[in-house]
């Protein structure tokens, strides 16, 4: 059933309080809920609830419902409005579930004999009869019984004795912020006190061996908390903060008022079990959702509609979080390249949709990089276009306005439109419009006056439902750089509100080179016509650490999409390389960003954009010659760089320690094309930090000779999952293209391949996704080993196995053996009996496109 933004309706009651009683067994939880209500409209009592909810008892004020005004439907349960008094009354349900059934995730489930629940988006309505959509707000008090020794809801806890704990939120919220969990857990326990003088007890609850491996998550709890007070003003509003660390996880983590749940993967690290972007990821993740406790949960979603109004914004402040932590240039070229990976990736293809989609069948579908990544990516622009002063008051009146209410995107833009003045009925198109718009720019050069005349030109290609386009405004970021490499014209943030409009620049000396899209002020994909020595020039110039490295990486796009279409390689790239390898003054970690060829992927899409059709063994293959060319034409300066990379002193995750490693490892990846390996099996042995085993092991790997590694690592780490999730991953990420479908059957037959866990199940079959000549090879092995797993997975759990299907969406793009061979897969997985409704409308839309 299609859900349309157009039919939203308000529900007809309030809630005054919501009471839930749990008591918890693995078969047969019990259930009783107590919801105060106050009629607000016309309309009977609609409730919302799943399968497996055995209804025992359904009362008014006490009372059992009359069964001929009461109807339990699959999904709802409604009394008719005869059977409602007048004035406040109380719907009170007993129902019993079992959380031991629970496969799919979502509402209560057990992972390691640890209750726990995930209620966004529609979770909780497995858990009991409610209103559950983000709209409809309450305070909660709830009771957990359990034997278990730790019992733990949202909120401050009231009261506790044994076999129960009571707990009490006193801020309104949905449904879906409500979490419970029961286990035996231990806390990493500490303390923050608030700018105003609140005392926090903060606490971080793992298994009792984990202990030891939650200090960092700690940490970066704290630097949250002391940033959102800092940057925005933004306090902490009850007594306690809990997290929870839990290895059965649908997604990275979850932001429950005051009881964050997490994938364990996102709290644990110890320097010999997390590389540095495991604990890069913890401390983005763990300052994500505490910032959704303003940026979610004070502030919520009128309806599933709006996700972006959270996700958007709280991808938007955990980025810049991380880059006043870390380094700001390393951290937007970062959350560039991923969001080219998979946003733009999303946006040219079939399952394409705009940051605030306006139809959908399965909510948990659009949990997507366009919702959260360009979502945040909209939010740059907006401040971009009404400066900083703007966006301070428009923030701090989106705080004070809206607080305690479940909002849209019309307001979130009318605060702005408020606080600065401004128009931004263009500007919404963002938030509606699907696609990619493509920027293309010609310059004019007129030397006897000294003007220089850009014209800019935007067009966005039509997606699924929504054939036209009109303009965008566009923040263009440029400067001006001298021929000998002079900053001529500093950062200017041209405004581009028409189809085509031109710019001109006076009064210069001599014909500038132009440093487009500083910063990337905007997602959109750039055409212009640069000779590679412009290119080299930017690359070794540019004040903009943006700019400059994107100057690198076009060179050595360039370079690899011709190579992969048959032509010769340009040397310009690796020509320019000596530069950057030189100046000691870079930082490492800029140089390594600058030295990551683009992927596969990319190359494929760039190919795509030229109107070919990318061969993927070829790309694979260009990609692996231009790495051994730079090798060769660079060995002496990266062997001195793998060398003087090497960190001293202790193991840490900050940026600079960080840095040097990736530059260490970069360079250890190419060296490895001309030593066969000898550097990268010797650091596997000196067994330093998993940053460092995992770089060597992925050209162990590479080169086929993993095998006493790869040994090692599984004696040494056997009852680790996380780890062993690394030595899922790596072998078929890593392997040649050819081998690596083989690799994986050969790991999915293994005993500790353990599918329904989500992490393991993304750890090997997502692998083979992420090895596009191995996933799209021409005789289809990829497409049906992945369809194979996608098949099994769906009935057990929906949620993960339709997240996977985007691996699909570039189909379209390929010859017309793989696109049979594709289509051949997705129509088996389409036909198969029982499919869940999330996986079938991945499927639909997926095919849809061919
Ligand atoms: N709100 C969570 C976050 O942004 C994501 C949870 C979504 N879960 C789901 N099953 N759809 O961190
Ligand atoms: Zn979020």
């Amino acid at each position: 059933e299609t859900r349309l933004l157009d039919d939203y309706r308000p529900w007809p009651f309030r809630i005054a309080e919501t009471r839930l009683d749990v008591t918890l067994a693995p078969r047969g939880t019990v259930v009783r809920s107590e919801i105060a209500l106050e009629r607000s409209g016309p309309g009977p009592l609609v409730m919302d609830g799943g399968a497996g909810l055995r209804t025992r008892a359904v009362t008014i004020d006490g009372r059992p419902v009359d069964p001929a005004h009461l109807t339990i439907a699959a999904e709802s349960l409604t009394v008719a409005e005869a059977a409602l008094p007048d004035r406040p009354f109380a719907f009170a349900a007993e129902v019993e579930i079992d959380p031991a059934d629970n496969t799919a995730l979502e509402g209560l489930y057990l992972s390691g004999g640890m209750f726990c629940t995930q209620c966004e988006a529609e979770g909780f309505r497995h858990i009991t009869w409610y209103p559950d959509r983000p709209d409809v707000m309450a305070p909660f008090r709830v009771v957990v019984r359990s034997d278990l020794p730790v019992l733990l809801s949202n909120g401050n806890p009231v009261a506790q004795g044994r076999g129960w704990a009571e707990w009490h939120d006193p801020w309104p919220k949905p449904a879906y912020l409500f979490a419970l969990v029961a286990g035996d857990l231990r806390a990493l326990a500490d303390r923050f006190t608030t700018m105003s003088g609140r005392e926090v007890a903060l606490n971080i609850w793992v298994r009792p061996g984990d202990l030891d491996r939650a200090g960092f998550a700690m940490q970066a709890l704290k630097a949250s908390m002391v940033w959102d007070e800092q940057a925005y003003g933004r306090e902490y509003d009850l007594d306690v903060f809990n997290i929870v660390a839990v290895d059965d996880f649908n997604m990275g983590a979850m932001e429950n008022k005051g009881l964050n749940i997490f994938n364990s993967k996102l709290v644990l690290a110890s320097p010999d079990t997390a590389t540095d972007a495991d604990y890069e990821r913890i401390e983005s993740v763990i300052a994500h959702e505490y910032f959704h406790n303003w940026t979610g949960n004070r502030i919520t979603c009128r309806d599933w509609f709006q996700l972006c109004l959270k996700e958007g914004l709280t991808v938007y402040r955990d980025q810049q979080f991380t880059s006043d932590l870390r380094s700001a240039a390393v951290k937007r070229i970062e959350d560039v390249v991923a969001l080219r990976a998979r946003q733009f990736r999303e946006d040219a293809g079939p399952l394409a949709h705009p940051p605030r989609p306006d139809r959908y069948e399965e909510i948990n579908n659009f949990y997507t990089a366009t919702v959260y990544e360009k979502g945040a990516e909209v939010i740059g622009m907006l401040r971009r276009l009404v400066g900083e002063d703007g966006w301070r008051a428009g923030m701090e009146l989106y705080f004070t306005r809206h607080d305690g209410q479940a909002c849209t995107i019309e307001d979130w833009l009318r605060v702005f439109q408020d606080a600065t003045g401004r128009d931004l009925a263009q500007f919404k198109r963002w938030y509606t419009d699907a696609g990619t718009p493509r920027l293309t720019m010609a310059e004019d050069w007129d030397e006897d006056a000294g003007r220089l005349t850009l014209r800019f030109a935007q067009t966005t290609a039509p997606t699924p439902g929504q054939p036209d386009k009109p303009p965008r405004v566009i923040p263009i970021a440029l400067g001006l750089i001298s021929p000998n490499g002079d900053e001529v014209l500093p950062t200017q943030m041209l405004e581009m509100t028409a189809a085509a409009q031109e710019f001109s620049f006076d009064n210069l000396g001599a014909r500038p080179v132009v440093s487009l899209l500083r910063g990337f002020s905007a997602p959109v994909t750039v055409e212009r016509t640069m000779s590679a020595a412009d290119r080299a020039l930017l690359l070794a110039h540019d004040s903009d650490p943006f700019a400059r490295w994107q100057a690198g990486h076009d060179l050595a796009l360039e370079a690899l999409v011709a190579a992969a279409q048959g032509g010769d390689p340009d040397p310009a790239f690796s020509r320019a390389l000596a530069g950057v390898l030189g100046d000691g003054t870079l930082d490492p970690a800029f140089v390594a960003l600058v030295l990551r060829l683009p992927s596969e992927d990319e190359i494929a899409a760039g190919i795509t954009a030229r109107g070919a059709i990318p061969d993927p063994d070829r790309i694979h293959e260009a990609r692996e010659s231009l790495a051994e060319t730079i090798a060769r034409d660079h060995q002496p300066a990266l062997a001195a760089l793998y060398e003087r990379m090497e960190p001293q002193g202790p193991y840490s995750p900050d940026a600079g320690p960080a840095g040097q490693r990736s530059l260490r490892l970069a360079a250890l990846g190419l060296l490895s094309r001309l030593d066969g390996g000898e550097r990268a099996q010797a650091l596997w042995d000196a067994a330093p930090d998993m940053t460092q085993r995992m770089g060597a092991l992925a050209a162990l790997v590479r080169l086929d000779r993993a095998g006493t590694a790869l040994a090692q690592m599984e004696s040494q780490f056997a009852d680790n999952r996380l780890v062993m999730d690394k030595f899922f991953t790596i072998q078929p990420i890593a392997a040649a293209p050819a081998r690596a479908v083989a690799i994986a059957r050969s790991l999915a037959a293994r005993p500790d391949f353990d599918w329904k866990n989500p992490n393991r199940f993304r750890a090997l079959i997502g692998a083979v996704t992420a090895n596009p000549a191995a996933f799209h090879a021409a005789d289809g092995s990829g497409y049906d080993f992945v369809a194979e797993w996608l098949m099994r997975l769906d009935p057990a759990n929906p949620q993960t196995a339709a997240r996977m299907m985007t691996a699909f969406e570039t189909w379209p793009r390929h010859d017309a053996t793989r696109r049979k061979a594709a289509r051949d897969a997705l129509e088996r997985i389409a036909a198969m009996p029982l499919l869940s409704v999330n996986s079938a409308e991945m499927v639909r839309r997926i095919l849809a496109a061919g």
